[in-house]
């Protein structure tokens, strides 16, 4: 099978897309140190997907770590957990972690073995779309703090990834739409030919048909490597575009105290948002947020905002981290397919946009 690659120098790495991956020893072995293998996933995954690692991983020192399932169990508390099955388990340097799950799953394991006797590596078996086509790729990895969300973490990158698009089979509708919101940000981020596609295929990606997924999963780790790989601790605005309707998301997410509304969900109004900004500012035509605003309700997303005043957004815009020198930092479109960062949008025609959108 042949993986993608993300050119990051010595950190370079394989992505694998495609079935039964988490069956495939050999492959998971070619990227793993000599040293002991510290599995962590959650109370969800484990009864679904930890038999056939176990049964794949034979041979190897396998220690365990089932962590319980949701966003509010991202913290530095469990993560202590981590560290403690690692301790116990004698997980050393030449060790490493296997991230089984979610996104929130990849981040918590993916800070651990960045942290862990200062580093160790980390494969990661990304088990949503979400976590296959965003978080599994690129090397953030965080644990929320009270005071915000994902405010403690590293860049670490990992040393596989493995994204077993079997998985997708057992996970939650809501769960498959939610990521392909992030997948169609990149159709609009940087391919408009793969934008048109999802238009084409999208009855196939909610049907799950296994080709039309893969082509999906595989499409958007290739965008995302590309970018990371030019902009790896996102200094240069590059890696930015890929928050392509997520202050927008954030905004939706924080005045819904993250109750409700699943990140994918809130992703997507963002980018019909951006769309609706961008095309307000004369960047594209109307038509763009038309076909935005089709795609989106064909996969089922979300095309209008909570019931929140606009101007609460707004305030919740500026608290948002992509803000600098008092300036709201936007991600926008100049066209289908191409994004760019604009610093100077007035708020009026932001107010404009959210006013137009409604719930
Ligand atoms: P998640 O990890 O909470 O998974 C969603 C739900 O699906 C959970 O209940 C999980 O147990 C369950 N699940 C996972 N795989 C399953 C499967 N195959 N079958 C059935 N159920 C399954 O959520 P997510 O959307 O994967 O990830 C969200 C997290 O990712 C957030 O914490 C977010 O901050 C983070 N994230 C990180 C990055 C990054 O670059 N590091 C990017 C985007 C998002
Ligand atoms: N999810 C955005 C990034 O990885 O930069």
């Amino acid at each position: 099978m042949q993986p993608l690659s993300i050119a990051l120098g010595e950190r370079s790495y394989p992505i694998y897309v495609g079935r039964g991956l988490l069956s495939r020893g050999d492959l998971l072995q070619a990227h793993l140190p000599r040293g002991a293998v510290c599995v962590v996933t959650n109370v969800t995954v484990a009864p679904l997907y930890l038999p056939v690692l176990r049964q794949a991983l034979g041979g190897r020192r396998l220690v365990e770590c089932v962590l319980p399932d949701g966003e509010q169990h991202k913290s530095l508390a469990t993560l202590g957990t981590v560290f403690d099955a690692l301790v116990a388990g004698q997980v050393h340097r030449d060790g490493a972690i296997l991230a089984l799950g979610g996104g929130v799953v990849g981040d918590m394991a993916g800070f651990a073995a960045a942290c862990y006797q200062r580093g160790i590596a980390c494969a990661q078996l990304p088990t949503t779309l979400l976590s296959q086509v965003d978080s599994s790729v690129g090397g953030k990895t965080a644990v929320n703090h009270p005071g915000g969300k994902n405010l403690i973490g590293a860049f670490h990158q990992p040393c596989a990834v493995y994204a077993d698009t079997d998985t997708l089979a057992t996970l939650p509708d809501r769960e498959l739409r939610a990521g392909l919101a992030e997948v169609i940000k990149y159709g609009l981020l940087e391919d408009a030919a793969f934008f048109a596609w999802l238009e084409t295929y999208a009855a196939d990606l909610t049907g799950r048909e296994p080709a039309a997924l893969e082509h999906a999963i595989r499409r958007s780790c290739e965008i995302k490597a590309a970018v990371v790989a030019e902009d790896e601790r996102e200094t240069s605005g590059r890696r930015a575009l890929l928050n392509l309707g997520h202050t927008f998301g954030h905004a939706i997410e924080t005045a819904v105290h993250y109750r409700g509304w699943l990140h994918g969900e809130a992703v997507a109004v963002g980018l019909l948002l951006a769309a609706d900004l961008s095309a307000r500012l004369g960047m594209v035509d109307a038509d763009v947020c038309e076909r935005v605003r089709a795609l989106l309700s064909r996969v089922g997303l979300p095309v209008a905002p909570p019931a929140v005043p606009p101007a609460e957004l707004w305030r919740l815009m500026q608290m948002d981290k992509k803000v600098a020198d008092g300036r709201v930092t936007l991600v926008l479109l100049d066209r289908l397919g191409r994004a760019v960062l604009r610093t100077d949008v007035p708020e009026a025609a932001v107010m404009a946009t959210l006013g137009a959108a409604g719930p």
